[in-house]
């Protein structure tokens, strides 16, 4: 596995493999790896030439208050992972080379951004937005795995992506799960055993939800509430920002049920803030 280390290295080595008609599939992350960002690369290797992979704590993505100096870092895990994977590059940037002195541009995606988890975390996407948008700019892929465990951090990046006219696909890669339901995430590491075993309610309140559409529910009034009380039900969770069921392209809460809907939950556990959702097709049959 190749590691490079400089934006300037790694833009010369995809245009080589661009010029052999190679088509370069990346996976942006930031690292602490987990089978959810597993899953990411195998999919990129099965439809690409070449993989690469970067891992880069975007601070820009953090609020003040947020968890960026105790983000995980396993570094030396997080390579052997890689070139255990077989993985051809690795993208390792410092922050004074992403953000050098001087740095004064960023990219935003107005409205998407400022819905469900843009409204608790103000900046947050501008920062994602920032650094993907210079991420696909310096490895010019073919194609970009994200996971949609980040279900809106998809819908803005594929919106971004659109609208700079990106010429990389943006792929998004079913949310992978513990043996339990708790949808994998590098900040699961924050919790204790008894917080870990509550997190599952999470889950197990999307499945309910989705089994009430499944079954006629219509009403999204309902279906948040159903939501809101399972959660609420579960000592351990110390806050919701939200529960609810949405429109998946506008990030709109749903108040009819008339196609597919995205249920999405965003709930805190003492420090910790624990995302998850689940995409639900209703059947008409009732
Ligand atoms: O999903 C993440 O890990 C990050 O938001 C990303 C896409 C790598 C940007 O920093």
């Amino acid at each position: 596995m190749e590691v490079i280390r400089i934006p300037r290295i790694m833009q010369d080595t995809s245009r080589g493999h661009l010029l052999h008609s190679r088509t370069l599939g990346f996976v942006p992350t930031m690292g602490a790896l987990h089978e959810g960002h597993m899953s990411l690369m195998r999919m990129s290797k099965e439809e690409n030439s070449v993989t690469a992979a970067s891992i880069f704590v975007n601070p820009t993505q953090f609020g003040p208050s947020e968890d960026f100096a105790s983000y995980p870092r396993k570094m030396e895990a997080d390579i052997a992972k890689l070139r255990e994977a077989d993985i051809d590059i690795l993208f390792l940037p410092d922050v004074s080379l992403m953000y050098p002195e001087g740095f004064a541009t960023l990219v935003e995606v107005t409205g998407l951004s400022e819905k469900m988890c843009g409204h608790f975390r103000p900046g947050h996407f501008r920062g994602v937005t920032t650094v993907v948008a210079k991420l696909l700019t310096i490895v010019r892929p073919s194609r970009a795995y994200f996971g949609q465990k980040d279900f809106q951090q998809t819908v803005v990046i594929k919106r971004m992506a659109k609208d700079l006219n990106l010429d990389t696909e943006i792929v998004v890669c079913p949310t992978i799960r513990e043996y339990d339901g708790l949808a994998m995430s590098s900040r699961n590491t924050y919790l204790s055993g008894e917080q870990r075993a509550a997190a599952t309610v999470l889950y197990r309140s999307l499945c309910r939800a989705s089994d009430a559409i499944k079954a006629g529910t219509r009403s999204g009034a309902a279906v948040r509430d159903m939501l809101q009380q399972d959660l609420s039900r579960e000592p351990l969770i110390t806050g919701i920002d939200y529960a609810s069921v949405f429109i998946p392209e506008t990030l709109d809460e749903a108040d009819e049920i008339t196609g597919e809907v995205v249920l999405a939950i965003a709930a805190r556990m003492g420090s910790t803030r624990l995302i998850d959702n689940m995409l639900v097709v209703p059947s008409f049959s009732h």
